[in-house]
């Protein structure tokens, strides 16, 4: 008998590749998804959802979709997924997204337990938006947690914290060891307690448990419609469409961003594995970059104007992120394959091919 994975949100982004990967490891594919409308435009399931995957309608915040769903199969992986993913809307709209990330994987949990069932393992898509601002460190490499930006400090346009002593300070990586996590957004603690709620009821009932921190995740197959994701998405959008591109701050906001394909490798090998406890891990491409650089790098391949620097600001944008992904490397086998301006290319020929249906 084939083993069974269930993936919640597997219609979405991420979830339609590591079904794809799953399917091609030889085990039953099972998506449980609602097809979120801000996610999915238009009836009917998307077209990179594999065809061989048993999709079952339903929401994790729903006792009774749960219950359907455990009739149907009982599996031995969860790639836990499915979640409201907007930043900036979740401090407007805090309830919903506390309802689905953090209720609706205490939904699950209960179900199981309702269902007197134990999945050997859950993988959870978490975010490096745990981090916060994350560490910095001052000119003599002492570490130190930014306090948070204030209005008052970006509207003068300083936009690196400042270090404590004084002088100039750098954005240290990530990493789950030995970063502390500080959320400064709704959808950020509701992805920390997401991984909380897993670890307590995974260690208590024996299950292994793999979260995997992502970084910003970007390729073909990302709504292009949904307003409140993927910055690289959304200047892809403009630039094939031959517009320019407004870079907020001074250009150099930092990220590290990572191609669709190499994030769904690390989730699958994840699914895969036979480590046991739980593991937290960061998964980024290990080289981050700055907002500015992308916006050039992808307005020459997209043949669209220079991209403007405007001084604008968003309130509760971080200054950077990027993360280690050494742990990740030992865990899981991570590598990550596909540079910038490839996945860049890919993402502008997924995002025509999108545009032209
Ligand atoms: N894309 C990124 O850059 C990124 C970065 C860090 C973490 N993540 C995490 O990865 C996961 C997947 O993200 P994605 O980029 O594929 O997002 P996505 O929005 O493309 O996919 C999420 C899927 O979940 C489904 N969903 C939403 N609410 C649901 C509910 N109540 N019940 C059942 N299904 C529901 C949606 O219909 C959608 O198919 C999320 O947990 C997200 O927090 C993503």
């Amino acid at each position: 008998m084939p083993k069974v994975a269930l993936i919640t949100g597997g219609a979405g982004f991420i979830g339609c590749q590591v079904a794809k990967r799953l399917l091609a490891a030889g085990l039953e594919v099972v998506v449980f998804d609602n097809l979120h409308p801000q996610v999915h435009v238009g009836s009917g399931l998307p077209a990179s959802l594999p065809k061989a995957v048993r999709f079952v309608a339903g929401d994790v915040t729903l006792p009774a979709n749960w219950q359907t769903l455990l009739k149907l199969t009982r599996p031995d992986v969860v790639v836990h997924l499915a979640a409201e993913t907007g930043t900036g809307q979740s401090l407007t709209e805090a309830s919903r997204h506390a309802g689905v990330n953090v209720l609706g994987t205490a939904q699950l949990l209960d179900a199981m337990s309702a269902a007197k069932h134990v999945p050997e393992r859950f993988v959870l898509a978490s975010s490096r938006a745990v981090y916060g601002d994350g560490a910095w460190q001052d000119e003599r490499g002492v570490r130190f947690y930014p306090a948070g930006r204030t209005r008052a400090a970006l509207e003068a346009k300083q936009w690196d914290p400042p270090a404590p002593g004084g002088g100039l300070a750098r954005p240290v990586a990530a990493s789950a060891a030995d970063t502390t996590p500080n959320p400064i957004s709704v959808y950020a603690a509701t992805k920390l307690t997401q991984e909380q709620v897993l670890a307590a009821w995974c260690r208590a009932f024996g299950s292994a448990l793999n979260v995997l921190r992502l970084q910003n995740v970007y390729g073909p197959g990302q709504a292009v419609g949904n307003p409140y994701t993927g910055v690289l998405t959304y200047f892809a959008t403009r630039a094939v469409a031959g517009q320019g591109l407004e870079v907020f701050e001074d250009g150099q906001i930092v990220r590290d961003f990572v191609f669709i394909d190499d994030v769904a490798d690390a989730l699958t090998a994840a699914a895969l594995g036979s480590t046991s406890g739980c593991q937290t891990v960061d998964i980024g491409s290990g080289a981050p970059t700055t907002i500015l650089e992308v916006a050039k790098t992808m307005a020459r391949l997209a043949g669209s104007p220079a991209p403007v620097v405007s001084g604008k600001f968003r309130d509760g944008d971080v200054r950077a992120a990027s993360c280690t992904i050494a742990a990740a490397g030992a865990l899981l086998g991570y590598s990550p394959k596909v540079p910038l301006d490839v996945g860049l290319a890919k993402l502008l020929d997924g995002v025509r091919t999108t545009l032209a249906k």
